[in-house]
């Protein structure tokens, strides 16, 4: 996909949106029916579902793409199984580990015994260990992985990547980068969150008298917005410029209206500045080219210009309107002092300013937000490309179809 392809600036930009253009209702079922984004999310990837600290020797139920997996953890190691035992369906979390150090967990209602390696029934106590085991008498396993204090789930129709293949540079080298995770549940369809993540200028209006941002200066609006796809061909990163901090609307009067919260009055700097795409430590130092990005599955990064710190959401969907919104606070080691600073400044500021307050403020707006028809517009550049760049790009098995067409591309043929 060229650069061109997915830049939208101006009017001229604006006119191209794939799923509609600016200014024409569009009613569908879903609004998402014709961009080619599954319901239930990209499977094939991995994603984050559960800390870490949460599983002890309780088996734990979870639901990912609309799948429920049992975790169980069996002297250290952690499996993952379907949640539905082959007998008579019982389900799999109820049950127990009854033989420790085995690796396997045993049905609640007749004793149907599986390893969590793959899946095998090995013994049904209740039959008596003479009894025959036929190979079909077996639950899906899953692999997991536990990395960062957090369990991490393929649900996929194709082996499992390496968890690093989708992890961006802050989440796998931990001897450069230390990250603070933390989850909220919302309750809204996986696509609806998704779209709040990208570049879509919401942020400035939003956000305008978010605590965290009283020392921060004001987000500009009106930017041009551009997205060029990474060099690792996994997500797009977001170029902002030429924003503005207040303006005067003919009829209404000045933005912001005088009281609005819009008192932030610093020099641009930190999360508020567009990163100098020349200039910036994060730049000239790591090579990092964007302050905002998005990488597949559904995962966004909004860094800062020294390239020191990333805020990473990764978007888990659950169910078909429940999604599950893992951040990792990511910081870059500079020390042991250094690092605790960083962990003492999350607990004292960040955790409620931003990963509570903050995101409430999406979270409240995202699940009342209704998925029957939109309109897209301008300042929509980012969520058209991110939707686009997302369904062609998403990782497939070999012998799965190619990508299904856009609406918008199927309607101007
Ligand atoms: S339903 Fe699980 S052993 Fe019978
Ligand atoms: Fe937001």
């Amino acid at each position: 996909m060229s650069e061109e392809a997915l830049t939208g600036t101006g009017e001229a930009a604006a006119a191209r949106p794939p799923q509609a253009a600016p200014g024409a209702a569009r009613v569908a079922a879903n609004v998402y029916d014709g961009t080619g984004l599954p319901v239930l999310g990209f499977r094939n990837y991995w994603y984050p579902v559960l800390a870490a600290w949460r599983l002890r020797r309780r088996p734990k139920a979870v639901k990912l793409l609309g799948e429920d997996v049992v975790l169980f953890r069996d002297q250290g190691k952690v499996f993952a199984l379907k949640d539905q035992c082959a007998h008579r369906g019982a389900r799999l979390s109820r049950g127990k580990c009854l033989y420790p150090g085995t690796g396997t967990l045993t049905c609640p209602y007749h004793g149907w015994t599986y390893a969590g390696e793959t899946g095998r029934c090995v013994a049904k106590l209740m039959e008596g260990p003479a009894t025959p085991i036929p190979p079909e008498a077996r639950v899906r396993s899953y692999p997991v992985r536990e990395h960062l204090g957090v369990l991490w789930l393929f649900v996929g129709d194709m082996d499992a990547v390496p968890l690093e293949d989708d992890l961006p540079d802050c989440l796998v080298d931990t001897g450069a980068w230390h990250a603070i995770p933390t989850w909220r549940t919302y309750r809204c369809n996986w696509r609806v969150l998704n779209d709040n993540l990208c570049y879509d200028l919401h942020a400035p209006f939003v956000h305008r008298n978010s605590p965290e941002l009283v020392l921060q200066p004001i987000f500009p609006f009106a930017s041009r917005v551009t997205t060029t796809p990474l060099e690792d061909g996994k997500g797009l990163g977001y170029t902002a410029r030429d924003g503005i901090t207040s303006a005067d609307y003919p009829g209404l009067g000045p933005f912001p209206p005088p009281g609005e919260a819009f008192w932030r009055r610093m020099k641009p700097k930190g999360r508020g500045k567009e990163m100098d795409t020349e200039r910036a430590t994060a730049v000239t130092r790591y090579g990092i080219k964007y302050r905002h990005m998005s990488r597949l599955p559904a995962v966004t990064l909004v860094g800062r210009p020294s390239g020191d710190y990333f805020m990473v959401r990764w978007v888990t969907p659950i169910d078909d309107e429940t999604t599950l919104f893992y951040s990792f606070n990511a910081y870059r080691r500079g020390g042991p002092l250094r690092t605790l600073l960083d962990r003492i400044g999350w607990t004292a500021w960040q955790s409620w300013t931003h990963d509570w307050i903050f995101s409430d403020q999406d979270k409240m707006l995202v699940e009342s937000v209704r998925s029957d028809a939109e309109q897209l517009s301008r300042s929509d550049v980012g969520v058209v490309a991110w939707r686009r760049f997302m369904v062609e790009n998403a990782r497939r098995p070999a012998d799965a179809p190619a990508a299904p067409r856009q609406a918008a591309d199927r309607a101007a043929e």
